[in-house]
């Protein structure tokens, strides 16, 4: 610390004034170093590990179960928290490779960084500000770097990928949380074939750099197909199946399919060679000679290795055929042949900023083998998960975005097995969908008492530390005072109330210390204060769902939250706690009509209300009573007998907002039944199945957007709790 530090310490002590962040750093400093980023908000790689809440992973259902042990896995939730308690599995040996290292062989991610800031003021304000939301995406990402870093097998590695905007910041990151010697490879991956940037060079690339987590890791050499404008210019011969005839293709003409296409080899000896120096089968040697002697000459001709020109006065060639050359070019970091998804791509899944699957397969290919376990802690579509998938690879996918989620698992059930999304059928591998950090209570009363003690337990940021305090058995500890889960299955309709804590107090309240916790669902208890003081000990009690989680872990929790629309989709979000689920409220109105001037029928679902509660709340705009809507997902030909949803369709509040709550799609999309889930902005569903014959027929020349309840055949109906039935009035 400089003098001058230390007086203004002083000073600011006397003053009483607080302290900010930055003199954590100057006040505990982390081990030196040559330089590092120094930037707001910088926290201590030790509090960011100590202080991040593990959530547990609630399974909400298994796909493709085949009796294997291991189930891929799909988290729902904030993957900082969910990471947290992968840290947690690793360390009991849960997470483990195909050779048996614990941890994950390999992690790529390509976290989202909202470039489109609305910000109104003047241009210095903007800069400010720009700097301000950088500072803060560089640190979002360097917990989840640090938590990743954990997570790695020792000789793991990890890709980061990210545009020309931030990759510079979060490369010095990386030098600060992996290592500088580290460092393997920067990439330029060439996105977009041109773009046209008024005043500077045109920006067609985004960056990724890999980091080894210790002294070794996975490296499958990867190699490249040739080019098909290098195929035309070089392997210009082709030959038929059976070697007796060959042509010379002319510029961009196909080979006839079965012929092989090949390039000549040069043939001639470099230096002058009197034993390599001999005619052959009447064609005359080159001026050095050839290449090889006369009876490797013999052989390679009965083996057809050899292109002998019409004209006797050419030369005799070697032939290099296109089949032993595909795929042998080394790879360099420069990655050109790797073209974005096009619009009608097979691949394509309409989610924003999806990776072409061609990207994947190289990166998994040469960092991991099969068997071992790929992370992608910022899913989206789902392009890691698929390629792992098809590269016999297991994987983990986070995503906090439901879009994503659902967007995942259609992907998984619609696997083809070439990359690009190609080829024949594939059936993924079982994969259990879980939620982290948002909870489906009534599912989580019914689990077996070992696993909902666990969850209880984990869900305060309990120790699991069973003990016996005055003939008393306690589950766990928190902050040091004793933990006890209440088995509200055993005791059913039991209460704690006062006397239940007296008669512990009695047996065990000199032990006990000054605090003292229970665990229980909320309706257990006979009283609404957070805890009840008996002598000197404070008995709290723990509600599930949340009650005094505020005091407990000092801090607000931040919901997540869901995008409005598309843009939203790639903003950063930074949860922390957990909520459970709370079914939001919804009427709605259903019909069809055909809009003017056009010739197909629109089929419409009004939105008349929509209500969400979430514990952990935030302020936000008025959009009448339907102001935590995010957005509107519709499965055309819901399968009722499969009961699961299958994403065909997206639309997000302020498209809907602005066409007068009404989601309208073309009514030949129905077929016999539609699912429907209305999200909130915290991830709750409503679900409602709708059949077809609802939306009645269209009325013709009616507007859909003036369609009045009347106007059309109507159906109002409220989603219930329920997972995947709705309940109509
Ligand atoms: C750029 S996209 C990933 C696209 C993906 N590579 C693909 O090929 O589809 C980033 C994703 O990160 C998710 N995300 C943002 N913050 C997150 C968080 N804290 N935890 C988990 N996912 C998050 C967003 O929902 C979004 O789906």
């Amino acid at each position: 610390m400089t003098p001058e530090q230390r007086q203004r310490l002083l000073e600011i002590l006397a003053s009483g004034e607080e302290l900010s962040p930055e003199w954590s750093r100057i006040l505990f400093p982390p081990e030196k170093r040559e330089y590092e980023l120094v930037y707001h908000g910088k926290e201590r790689e030790e509090d960011i590990i100590a202080n991040t809440l593990a959530v547990p992973l609630q399974p909400v259902r298994t796909f493709n179960k085949n009796g294997v042990e291991w189930h891929n896995k799909l988290i729902f939730g904030d993957n900082l928290q969910a990471m947290k308690t992968l840290l947690e599995m690793k360390r009991r040996g849960e997470l483990c490779n195909a050779d048996g290292t614990p941890g994950v062989r390999l992690v790529y991610i390509d976290p989202p960084f909202a470039t489109k800031q609305e910000f109104r003021g003047s241009q210095d304000q903007k800069a400010y500000q720009d700097k301000v939301v950088g500072a803060q995406f560089v640190e979002f990402t360097r917990r989840r770097l640090i938590l990743l870093r954990e997570l790695l097998a020792d000789d793991g590695c990890l890709y980061l990928h990210l545009d020309v905007k931030k990759i510079h910041y979060l490369k010095v990151v990386l030098d600060e949380v992996f290592g500088e010697g580290c460092f393997v490879n920067e990439i330029i991956w060439q996105r977009t074939a041109s773009h046209n940037d008024p005043g500077r060079y045109g920006c067609v690339h985004d960056t990724l750099v890999l980091y080894r987590k210790g002294s070794s890791y996975i490296w499958n050499s990867p190699k490249t197909e040739q080019t098909q404008d290098y195929i035309d210019k070089f392997f210009v011969y082709a030959e038929s199946p059976d070697k007796t005839s060959w042509i010379r293709l002319k510029k961009g003409e196909n080979a006839p399919s079965s012929w092989e296409r090949y390039r000549l080899g040069n043939f001639a000896s470099p230096h002058p060679r009197p034993n390599l120096t001999y005619d052959y089968k009447g064609y005359k040697p080159p001026a050095n000679g050839w290449k090889v002697n006369i009876d490797r000459m013999r052989q390679m001709d009965e083996e057809g290795l050899l292109h002998f020109p019409s004209d006797k006065d050419g030369r005799i060639q070697s032939k290099q055929y296109l089949r032993d050359t595909l795929g042998n070019k080394a790879v360099s970091d420069v990655w050109l042949g790797i073209s974005p998804l096009q619009a009608q791509s097979s691949e394509k899944q309409h989610y924003p900023t999806q990776k072409p699957e061609q990207l994947l397969e190289r990166i998994i290919f040469a960092s991991s083998n099969p068997g071992d376990i790929i992370l992608d802690a910022f899913t989206g579509s789902g392009t890691t998960c698929a390629v792992a998938e098809k590269l016999s690879r297991r994987w983990i996918g986070i995503d906090c975005g439901k879009l994503a989620i659902y967007t995942v698992q259609k992907r998984l059930f619609n696997l083809k097995a070439n990359i690009g999304n190609k080829g024949a059928a594939l059936k993924a591998k079982p994969f259990t969908l879980y939620n982290a950090g948002l909870y489906d209570f009534g599912r989580l009363k019914d689990l077996p008492w070992d696993d909902w003690r666990s969850f209880a337990l984990t869900l305060f940021g309990c120790q699991d530390a069973p003990q016996r305090i005055g003939g008393i058995q306690f589950d766990g500890t928190l902050k040091a005072c004793p933990v006890q889960v209440f088995d509200h299955r055993k005791q059913a309709g039991a209460t704690i109330t006062e006397d239940t804590l007296r008669s512990i107090h009695e047996a065990a309240g000199a032990k006990i210390g000054t605090r003292m916790f229970i665990i229980a669902p909320a309706m257990a208890f006979g009283f609404q204060q957070d805890y009840i003081q008996i002598g000197e000990v404070r008995y709290y009690a723990l509600r599930v769902p949340y009650s005094i989680i505020h005091e407990l872990h000092q801090r607000d929790f931040l919901a997540l939250k869901q995008p409005t629309d598309e843009m939203a989709v790639n903003n950063t979000v930074d949860a922390v706690g957990f909520d459970f689920i709370r079914t939001p409220e919804l009427e709605y109105t259903v019909g069809c009509g055909k809009p003017e001037g056009e010739l197909l029928e629109e089929a419409f679902i009004r939105i008349d209300s929509f209500h969400s509660e979430a514990v952990v709340r935030e302020p936000m705009q008025k959009r009448g009573n339907r102001e935590t809507l995010s957005m509107v997902m519709l499965d055309y030909d819901y399968d009722a007998a499969a009961d699961v949803f299958d994403l065909d369709e997206v639309f997000y509040a302020n498209a809907i907002e602005a066409a007068g709550w009404e989601v309208r799609f073309p009514a030949n999309r129905l077929t016999n039944k539609l699912m429907a889930v209305f999200v909130d902005i915290y991830g709750n569903e409503a679900r409602v199945v709708i059949s077809a014959s609802e939306f009645g027929p269209a009325k013709p020349g009616k507007r859909v957007r003036t369609a009045k309840p009347d106007a059309a055949k109507v159906t109002k109906a409220k989603a219930t709790p329920a997972k995947t039935k709705s309940r109509k009035k």
